[in-house]
């Protein structure tokens, strides 16, 4: 690269500094974390927006930290407990590294938080993405962090397809080191509310003349293809309490978390067979409940069947006013809330 080339590259990573933090100042939307920059808050609200939307986070961050106002208190509660207040916002592994990580933080480190992005990787659950995170917000280090929507960013600005470590280079030559927190989340904000995937706002966006795409690389990014699944659940009620099962402490998705037993029905088809051929129209019982859900890739269609006799015995019967308390599944949650048993929010 000439010399000429490599200074107006300067220029146009000054000018891209000033206005995307111009930007941010007037538009930053207000979230609850931007509010201090307390690393047991900013590392909270960046394992939770790990995969899960910022509207959903704000939901659950203030009652995960009231029930938690400090890494000691959360080191020092129950699994269960941890689990319980995460319910809802899924990925329920973030939670349980985020616990093991505050007791070596409570423990180890003396109540003491990292001051490096190096330091943050060391714990439990905090990969290069999240340590840049907090180190950049909380204690104001110079480091650079790529998520999807950085990635998208950088991409459209430049012209350019990267992959893999281009990315945290070319976010690294162009963050501001003055601020380096207020910087990458401009970027994330960027391309979570202007810089979009499929239909990006250019005409609002502060960088736009310095933009070597300008729109051209939208649409690119499609949604997932979501899979279809069907699923039963069988809704047991006596004397104020409902009948849970727990999920084995193996399962690979929300283990050891509480959810109601799943039934297997016959198929929509069977079932219409079996109707027609019954004369007497009795006991041809039809869903309590139907709803949609979706875990990961899959759409499922939920029914809840109103049961009166648990069949085996692996569960327990719970009081309605525990339920808050039990590290439910989001869709048990889900469930019991559109039933009315006073399954509140977690
Ligand atoms: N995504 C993850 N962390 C974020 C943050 N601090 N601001 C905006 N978007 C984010």
């Amino acid at each position: 690269m000439t010399q000429r080339a490599k200074s107006s590259g300067r220029m146009q990573a000054l000018e891209f500094r000033k206005r995307l933090l111009t930007w941010y100042d007037a538009h930053a939307r207000d979230l609850p974390w931007r509010k201090d920059h307390d690393p047991y808050r900013v590392w909270v609200s960046e394992i939770m927006l790990q995969q899960t939307r910022v509207a959903a986070v704000i939901e659950h961050y203030h009652e995960f930290l009231r029930r938690f106002p400090t890494v000691k208190k959360l080191a020092a509660a129950r699994e269960a407990s941890v689990l319980a207040a995460w319910s809802g916002l899924g990925y329920y592994r973030r939670a349980r590294m985020l616990h093991a990580a505050a007791k070596v933080v409570a423990g180890e480190r003396g109540a003491k938080f990292p001051e490096t992005a190096e330091g943050w990787r060391s714990l439990p659950g905090i990969g290069r993405y999240t340590a840049a995170a907090i180190a950049s917000i909380a204690g104001g280090e110079p480091v650079a962090v790529v998520d999807g929507n950085v990635e998208r960013v950088l991409q459209r600005i430049l012209g350019e397809r990267m992959s893999g470590e281009e990315f945290w280079l070319t976010a690294e030559t162009l963050l501001d080191r003055h601020r380096p927190g207020d910087f990458n989340q401009a970027m994330m904000e960027l391309g979570a509310t202007v810089c979009t995937p499929r239909t990006p706002a250019c005409l609002t966006c502060p960088v736009l003349e310095l933009c070597r795409t300008r729109g051209e690389m939208a649409g690119g990014d499609r949604a997932k293809r979501q899979n279809k699944r069907e699923i039963d659940y069988a809704l047991h009620c006596r004397d104020g309490k409902v009948f849970l099962v727990q999920r084995p402490k193996e399962a690979r998705l929300m283990a050891g978390m509480w959810e109601l037993p799943q039934i297997d029905l016959p198929t929509l088809g069977e079932r219409q067979v079996r109707r027609s051929a019954r004369s007497d129209g009795h006991h041809i019982d039809s869903p309590i409940l139907t709803l949609r859900h979706s875990i990961t890739v899959t759409d499922y269609t939920v029914r809840v069947w109103d049961r009166a006799t648990p069949e085996g015995d692996a569960g327990k019967w719970v009081s309605y006013g525990k339920l808050s308390k039990m590290p439910l599944t989001g869709l048990a949650r889900k469930v019991l809330r559109k039933a009315r048993l006073g399954a509140p929010k977690a």
